[in-house]
């Protein structure tokens, strides 16, 4: 898997030592207000689980699948809901765990879907922002890094369902990436 890197974007102690301050920031901003943290699968999973471990305050978590319809590397703005929430999340508030926001289209409508449903409040953490890529403003509210405009995998990121398993986040080589398939 390593060989298929072409470089190493973002090491195992940064990740852990983002997700610190991160930790930090949250606890403080949602005391006392007993979060939902909403998980979007399946590239967020190890965010969520790492991520909740530095949260200090009393939270609750929930998860929700969508796909992207798209290109290989890159989604087209429809989603599909593949898995819903088992939550009511009327009146709670919000914070949606998403692995990258690429061009936006993606944590858009998810976003607005959820506001249909009257949270108190609704916020956004993401891992990785590409932010060369927007396409439609998105209001991250966390973010753990900024990226380049690249294609990156591990860390919960995947391309073709492989390289979630990789305790860091690097550049795949182009090479790799030829043939299609899904963004999920
Ligand atoms: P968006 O709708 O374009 O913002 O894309 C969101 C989704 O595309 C993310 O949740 C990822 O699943 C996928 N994606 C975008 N960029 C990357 C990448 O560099 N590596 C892996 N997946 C990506
Ligand atoms: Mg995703």
């Amino acid at each position: 898997m390593h060989n298929d890197l072409k470089e190493i974007l973002i090491t195992e102690y940064e990740i852990k030592t983002r997700l610190k301050e991160l930790g930090v920031l949250i606890s403080e901003d949602y005391k006392v207000k007993f979060p939902l943290l909403i998980c979007i699968l399946r590239g967020a999973f190890l965010f969520l689980a790492d991520l909740i471990r530095e949260i200090k305050i009393p939270l609750s978590i929930d998860f929700m699948a969508i796909s992207s319809y798209g290109g290989k590397t890159e989604s087209n703005g429809e989603v599909k809901i593949l898995k819903d929430l088992d939550t009511y999340i009327e009146g709670r508030h919000v914070l949606i765990i998403e692995d990258i926001v690429d061009t936006g289209l993606t944590m858009d409508s998810v976003t607005r879907l959820l506001k249909t449903r009257k949270p108190k409040s609704l916020k956004i953490c993401t891992l990785l922002d590409k932010v060369e890529r927007r396409r439609i403003k998105v209001n991250i509210d966390y973010f753990g890094f900024k990226i380049p405009n690249k294609f990156v995998v591990g860390y919960g990121l995947d391309y073709e369902e492989k390289y979630r398993n990789l305790p860091y986040i690097g550049v795949l080589k182009e090479e790799i990436y030829r043939g299609g398939n899904n963004n999920t």
